[in-house]
């Protein structure tokens, strides 16, 4: 069955979901047939496809390029786009007419947008023109330089206040399910237990509702990764190999051998050409 934002709904307090990032069709095909509930097309492709140093130059030309993709190949996750810092900050009628553009080039079933009750009339928008909207609070990447670095949000107790207010206006203004990223896990499952839309946490600890990460740090393959990250399989290496290999044998005359290489047709000889 396809996941829908009513699945989400319907998980909190009974079952996690299991949401991935996705950028491209062939990726996206093998984390649905994985069984996730959603791959979200984060704009955190300015970093790990693009190789921007932040998600702050990301179009809504790269989104709508790289989620019709994503959405090419999910037969089963929900699709939920990443709105780009340039696409709804400016008025309420930018962010309409970029989100429902997510849904109807981008073929996105939901967006998703950075920040909290300043934000209220930009979801409640969305949301009254069907687009469904997820919120993200707590480190917040497009907001790097207000935050003055990438960091751990909710340190102090006005901190974590106001993560939560804006968790609850978030919900009223009709968000269906809220990401929580790195913040202290205690605040996160605070927060998960007021909400009644779903939580779903990126450093955030384990008493959400949800979890999601980037897959490039979950397979090994980003430099890096955060504290929270843990790799599931060490696909970088085993990627390395195979392309050290596949060089290797290029070079030694070994790549390609007769099983990958065309006989010629019957009887053909190609030296009778002149
Ligand atoms: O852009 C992104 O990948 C995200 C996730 C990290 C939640 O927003």
């Amino acid at each position: 069955m396809k996941n829908t934002v009513l699945t989400f709904r319907e998980a909190k307090g009974r079952e996690k979901l299991v949401m991935i990032t996705a950028y491209d069709f062939s990726t996206a095909k093998i984390m649905d047939q994985a069984g996730v509930n959603a791959m979200l097309v984060g704009d955190s492709l300015g970093n790990v496809m693009l190789g921007h140093e932040n998600t702050l130059s990301v179009t809504i030309g790269d989104m709508l390029r790289h989620c019709a993709a994503v959405a090419r190949a999910a037969e089963k996750a929900l699709v939920i786009c990443d709105m780009p810092f340039a696409s709804y900050r400016a008025s309420r009628q930018q962010a309409l007419r970029n989100g429902m553009r997510l849904l109807s080039e981008g073929m996105a079933q939901a967006v998703k947008l950075e920040g909290g009750a300043d934000f209220r009339p930009v979801v409640r928008a969305l949301t009254r023109a069907s687009v469904p909207v997820m919120g993200h609070l707590g480190m917040t990447p497009q907001s790097v330089h207000a935050m003055g670095g990438f960091r751990l949000q909710g340190r102090t107790l006005a901190q974590a206040q106001k993560i939560l207010d804006d968790a609850r206006v978030l919900e009223e203004a009709g968000a269906f399910a809220l990401v929580l990223e790195c913040v202290p896990a205690a605040l996160a499952a605070r927060v998960t237990r007021e909400l009644s839309i779903p939580v779903i946490g990126i450093g955030a600890g384990p008493r959400c509702d949800g979890q999601v990460l980037v897959w490039q740090d979950m397979v090994g393959i980003t430099d890096k990764p955060a504290k929270f990250v843990k790799i599931f399989g060490q696909v970088g290496n085993a990627m390395s190999a195979a392309f050290a290999a596949y060089a290797d044998e290029v070079r030694r005359g070994l790549f390609p051998g007769p099983d990958c290489s065309y006989d010629a047709p019957d009887g053909m000889d190609f030296e009778a050409l002149r």
